[in-house]
């Protein structure tokens, strides 16, 4: 089928933070991000700051509001630190921009030019979940690092493996799935890869639903969730209330060596979801031979998973901020192009036992 829509990659997510400099420092310290480029009053910067930090090719851009009427500054009060751009990086900006409007995609800003002395920069954003855009960025004309203001620095952070983004998950509002999913297919040209219902997705108490869509050249995949009838509130609802609605639930970036990953991230003290030890008692019941001692796996609680075309193994953060709502996946793909199915039912109980620590699964 024709790609619709070409996008290349995603280009950089870029958070919202209430102080990125201490942002910054602490992804570079426990999660092992380069900080390459900034962005800020000396460098010509009126308005924002900003970090840019790397591992791999995954990029994040950490910005703080200068001035007390940034335009941001009022959703980083509403929301706290937030996931504000998932940035794609197209062939053709203003194209982009034209044909996503022309299908119903509400700007966000219109197309314009960045210009230093390395070139320029074309972008331009339109909107789609919460308070979530999508930059187009193409830098084809431009031979500096990043973009206009922003200048090259060096603070190295100990790598422990990040690669790239495996997958983004929005949260939406009841009943937004669908809404959702159309949205990214009449709009950007996505399919459609998987469907999980409430039955698939669900624990004695909670639910929700979830449908993964896929970018045209199957780069890019966006899981969309929303929350579904239990008899106790599910974590989609948890996340809504206290995001003050819908938004980026969870990055998953990918790794080759997922045990070396989650040593590294431990020794720096990161917080995963607590997985009980009864979880490795059948797991090679489940999903058969794998390279991996599960010695290893249950010891730094590891979760294991297989579809058709191989298996996967991924481990989940507890969320990163004060407000129970963003958090990271680590995810090493051998085959497998699932999201973990067999995991869920696991992953949920764990969360569920979190939310009854929170005071955040009865309903008021
Ligand atoms: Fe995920």
């Amino acid at each position: 089928m024709a790609d619709t829509f070409p996008i290349r990659d995603i280009d950089h997510v870029r958070f919202f933070c209430g102080n990125a400099k201490h942002t910054a420092e602490w992804y570079r310290r426990i999660f092992g991000f380069d900080i390459i480029a900034y962005s800020g009053l000396e460098t010509g910067s009126k308005n924002e700051a900003a970090y840019l930090l790397q591992q791999g090719s995954i990029r994040l851009l950490l910005c703080s509001p200068l001035v007390p009427d940034h335009p941001i500054a009022e959703m980083l009060g509403r929301h706290g630190d937030f996931v504000r751009d998932i940035a794609m990086e197209v062939d053709d900006v203003d194209e982009a921009f034209a044909k996503a409007t022309e299908r119903g995609a509400e700007p966000a800003y219109e197309p314009k030019t960045l210009e230093d002395d390395f070139g320029k920069v074309r972008i331009a954003g339109i909107k789609t979940y919460g308070d979530v855009i999508h930059s187009f960025v193409n830098r084809d004309q431009y031979s500096g690092l990043f973009m206009p203001t922003f200048q090259p620095k060096n603070r190295p952070g100990n790598s422990v493996g990040l690669e790239f983004i495996d997958h983004i998950v929005g949260n939406v509002e009841w009943n937004g799935m669908n809404k959702w999913v159309e949205w990214y297919k009449n709009v950007l040209g996505f399919e459609q890869l998987v469907h999980f219902d409430d039955k698939d997705i669900s624990t004695e108490y909670t639910a929700l639903m979830s449908k993964v869509m896929q970018s045209g050249n199957g780069r890019i995949k966006f899981p969309i969730n929303e929350p579904a009838e239990g008899k106790k509130k599910s974590q989609i609802e948890e996340y809504l209330e206290f995001h003050g609605g819908a938004g980026v639930q969870h990055i998953a970036m990918h790794t080759s060596n997922i045990i070396e990953t989650i040593k590294k991230l431990r020794e720096n003290d990161v917080e995963f979801l607590y997985v009980p030890e009864t979880y490795y008692d059948d797991v090679l019941d489940r999903v058969g031979q794998i390279d991996e001692p599960i010695a290893a796996l249950k010891e730094l609680g590891i979760l294991v998973d297989r579809d058709d075309e191989g298996y996967l193994l991924q481990l989940f953060t507890r969320p990163i901020e004060d407000r129970p709502t963003l958090f990271f996946e680590i995810i090493q793909r051998k085959g497998a192009k699932s999201f973990g199915k067999g995991n869920f039912k696991a992953l949920f109980e764990a969360i569920e036992r979190e939310q009854m620590r929170r005071g955040t699964l009865e309903r008021a």
